[in-house]
């Protein structure tokens, strides 16, 4: 059985879902995985995520890692250009790991004048490589923000240079950011066609502005194949992952229809945010799904604390904590207790914070709001390419136990089509 850094503790659920309840539902999880297995499910020609782990070529590796390599080299600054899976997994990894490389910054999230100006200013003086990603090559944000930073970049480059400096990120076969690469002659890496977006973190979506920011991405993808074999098991007890996905499918039927991804560290922030986009892609379409929300603690007990101590009583939370920071702090001795902070003398803030934890799965838990704990060790690039396995495969199983396909988000297009009436595109294609 191979160890990996993650562990999940279920005892804060036994008075709201008991032993006999996850019994019920294993012929439903043994479905799920049969469907993931057999690629027999719905959306069973998107699973190419499942083999990423283990299956991902030395030799892209190698290229990756090259040509982060002469990122560092000749840039001070990555820009990356994406929005939702093309963007939030290498985001959170970012903000997880905090790699003392390359200054990474984003473009492409969002239609915002002055956050893409502020992006802009912030270039000024310092050298710049750009990796635009996009599967389907069409997505507004980043394209508009790419025609942007291209004019910028075609203002202050040669274009020898832009080839090296500007990397596209795309579908190997078709959409407009695959034809602007070849025509234009600008380096590209492949997503394979059988990973969505929001499952795509493994794939050079996520690799290269890891890579270039100074993550280990071989570790990365050893956390994923561990991870992988220890979520192989149907077994609700030894597959960690399995056991997160009928207990959030039990809670759901028991009316908890929003679950709080509560993380105990400001590093985990934007892992909620690509988990939230992965869970809510995933699961909500069809009237149902369980909302996934997040909150960073203990900040936010002094938000919505209160809401979850005693608010509405149709939540669950799942908390989410790093064992061990990079780095510790003690509280100090003083000459005096002048703030009478004596009883905390001594201790390390990782303690501290721990405590706190505890304390606050108890009163949540007495508040009636069942929990599940995720302790990661450590933050690694190991441990993190557990976690995106983790969840990843924990989503696909608990889609499918609620009875919709994972692996689509047709709800997304909605907004675009009435934006791209507004903004008269029919009459503009290239
Ligand atoms: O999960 C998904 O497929 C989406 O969130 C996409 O990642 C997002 O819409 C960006 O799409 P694209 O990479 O095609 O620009």
């Amino acid at each position: 059985m191979p160890k990996t850094r993650i562990e999940l503790d279920c005892g804060n659920l036994s008075p709201f879902i008991s032993g006999r309840d996850f019994a019920s539902i294993f012929s439903e999880v043994k479905r799920a995985h049969e469907l993931l297995i057999d690629r027999t499910g719905e959306g069973g020609a998107s699973l190419g995520w499942l083999d990423l782990p283990d299956d991902t070529p030395d030799e892209l590796i190698r290229d990756i890692e090259n040509c982060a390599g002469e990122i560092r080299e000749t840039s001070e600054v990555l820009v990356v250009i994406g929005i939702g899976g093309s963007y939030l997994g290498s985001r959170a990894a970012l903000e997880f790991c905090r790699p003392e490389g390359l200054k990474v910054v984003f473009a492409g999230i969002n239609l915002d004048a002055d956050y893409l100006q502020d992006v802009l200013d912030g270039l000024k003086g310092r050298d710049v490589c750009v990796n635009v990603i996009s599967k389907s090559g069409a997505t507004l944000e980043p394209a508009a923000a790419f025609r942007v930073i291209y004019n910028y970049m075609k203002k202050r480059y040669s274009s020898r240079q832009l080839k090296k400096r500007i990397i596209c990120t795309t579908d190997r076969q078709k959409g407009t950011l695959k034809k602007i690469a070849d025509s234009e002659g600008f380096r590209k890496f492949f997503i394979p066609q059988d990973v969505e977006g929001r499952f795509s973190v493994l794939t050079p979506v996520g690799l290269l502005p890891q890579a270039a920011s100074g993550i280990d991405i071989r570790e990365l993808l050893r956390g994923g194949s561990d991870m992988k074999d220890l979520c192989s098991a149907l077994d609700l007890e030894k597959n960690i992952s399995y056991r997160y996905a009928a207990a959030r499918q039990l809670l759901y039927r028991k009316g908890k229809n929003i679950e709080i991804l509560s993380g105990f560290n400001p590093c985990l922030y934007y892992l909620a945010e690509w988990w939230r986009q992965l869970f809510a892609e995933s699961e909500g379409k069809q009237g149902k799904g369980i909302f996934p929300a997040s909150c960073v603690l203990t900040t936010d007990l002094h938000s919505i604390g209160q809401m979850i101590q005693e608010g509405a009583r149709n939540l669950f939370e799942t908390f989410m904590a790093v064992e061990k920071p990079k780095r510790e702090i003690k509280v100090p001795a003083m000459d005096k207790n002048i703030d009478g902070l004596d009883y905390i003398k001594g201790k390390g803030f990782s303690f501290i914070n721990n405590q706190a934890r505890v304390g606050t799965r108890k009163a949540h838990m007495d508040g009636g709001v069942p929990n599940m704990s995720i302790k990661i060790a450590d933050r690694s690039a190991y441990s993190l390419g557990s976690l995106f396995f983790f969840f990843e495969k924990a989503v696909a199983i608990s889609a499918y136990i609620q009875g919709v396909n994972p692996f689509n988000q047709p709800g997304v297009e909605a907004y675009k089509k009435n934006m791209f009436e507004l903004l008269g595109r029919e009459n503009t294609k290239p």
